[in-house]
C-alpha cells in the first residue's frame, strides 16, 4: 500500500532529482552543429554581446571577462558582435587580449555597409587579423550585393560571410538576398514566442545550405517575463533544467539552427544558457507542446 512521504523524505527526493536534472543538463559532449559551407562544428550555443558590453568602463570589463571565461569553459566558441553595439567589439578585443583565450572563440560581427574602413575600425578594436564570420547588418533592400563580402572572404579577411535582420517586414529582403547570394550564415530573430522564421528564412537558408544563427533567442527578456513566478512543468524537466534552457532548446530543436546566440552580463546565466547543450532535445511533438503552453500564458 503506498505510503505518503515525510516532509524531509519529499526534500531528500526534490533534492536528488534536481542533482539528477543537474547532471543530465551537463554530461555528454555538447551539442555541435555543422557550419553547411565548410563542415566544421560549431557549438550550439554561443553569446551575443549587444547591449550588454557596450560601455568601456572597467564594470563592464570585469563582467565581459567573467562571461567569457564561462563561455569558454562551457564548451562555447561563438560571440556575435556588430560595429554599432557601442563599445563592445573593443571590450571583447581588450577581454580576449588580456584575459580570455581569443583563440578559443568563433568571432562574428557585423557591419552596416560594404565600407573597407569600417571593416578595418572592427579589426582594430577587435585586436584580431582575421574575423571567423563578417555579417551584412540589417539586410533591407532585396538587391543588397554581397560581391565586396565575397572578395574581403577571398582576400582572407574573413572565413565566412552572411546576413542578418530582425525586422520581420525586411524578411523579403533577407529571402531575396539569401537565394541570390547564398551567404554562408543567415542570423534572424527567432524565439519560442516569435517563429515567423520558422516558415520563410529556415527554408530559404536550407535551400542554399546557410547556415542559422538566431538572434533574440529570449525575444529580449520577453520570454522571461511570460513565465515570472512561474515553475517549470513537470513534462520540460526531461530535456531542461531551467527556463533558459527551455526556450533554447526549442530553437535547439529544430535541426536547421545551427547556434544559438543569448545576449547576456551575468557569467551565471552564461552558463546556464551553455546548459542547454547538454542532454536531449526537445522532439518535435514536445517542441508542439512548448508552442501551446506559451501560447497559453
Ligand atoms: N539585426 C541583428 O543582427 C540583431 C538584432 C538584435 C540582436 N542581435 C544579436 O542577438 C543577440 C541576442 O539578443 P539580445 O541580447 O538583445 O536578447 P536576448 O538574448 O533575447 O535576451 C537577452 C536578455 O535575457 C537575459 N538573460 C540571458 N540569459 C539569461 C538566463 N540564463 N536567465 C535569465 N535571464 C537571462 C539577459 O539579461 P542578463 O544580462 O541579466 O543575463 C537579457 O536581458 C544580441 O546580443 C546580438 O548579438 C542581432
Amino acid at each position: 500500500m503506498p505510503t505518503r512521504m515525510t516532509r524531509r523524505e519529499f526534500a531528500a527526493a526534490a533534492g536528488a532529482a534536481m542533482v539528477a536534472q543537474s547532471a543530465l543538463a551537463q554530461t555528454g559532449a555538447p551539442i555541435t552543429r555543422a557550419i553547411p559551407a565548410s563542415g566544421e562544428l560549431l557549438p550550439a550555443v554561443g553569446l551575443g554581446t549587444a547591449n550588454v558590453f557596450n560601455i568601456d568602463d572597467e564594470a563592464t570589463r570585469q563582467k565581459a571577462t567573467a562571461v567569457l571565461r564561462a563561455l569558454v569553459a562551457g564548451g562555447g566558441r561563438l560571440v556575435d558582435t556588430s560595429s554599432v553595439y557601442g563599445d563592445a567589439e573593443s571590450v571583447l578585443g581588450d577581454v580576449m587580449a588580456s584575459a580570455a583565450p581569443g583563440d578559443k572563440l568563433f568571432i562574428a560581427t557585423k557591419c552596416e555597409t560594404p565600407d573597407a574602413d569600417e571593416v578595418k575600425r572592427s579589426l582594430s578594436r577587435l585586436k584580431v587579423e582575421k574575423l571567423d564570420l563578417l555579417q551584412l547588418h540589417n539586410v533591407r533592400e532585396p538587391q543588397q550585393s554581397l560581391a565586396q563580402f565575397k572578395d574581403w572572404k577571398a582576400q582572407g579577411l574573413c572565413r565566412y560571410i552572411g546576413i542578418t535582420s530582425t525586422y520581420h517586414g525586411s524578411f523579403p529582403a533577407v529571402e531575396a538576398v539569401l537565394a541570390r547570394e547564398q551567404p554562408d550564415f543567415v542570423q534572424i530573430d527567432y524565439s519560442l514566442d516569435d517563429r515567423e522564421a520558422e516558415q520563410r528564412i529556415l527554408p530559404a537558408a536550407a535551400e542554399v545550405k546557410s547556415a542559422v544563427l538566431t538572434a533574440l533567442p529570449f525575444g529580449r527578456g520577453r520570454l522571461f517575463r511570460a513565465v515570472h513566478g512561474r515553475e517549470l512543468p513537470d513534462w520540460a524537466r526531461a530535456f531542461a533544467g531551467s527556463w533558459a534552457q527551455f526556450f533554447l532548446k526549442y530553437l535547439l530543436g529544430d535541426p536547421r539552427v545551427t547556434a544559438v546566440i543569448p545576449g547576456t552580463a551575468d557569467s551565471a546565466h552564461m552558463t546556464d544558457n551553455l546548459g542547454a547543450m547538454h542532454g536531449p532535445l526537445p522532439d518535435p511533438e514536445q517542441r508542439q507542446r512548448m508552442v501551446a503552453f506559451i501560447g497559453s500564458l
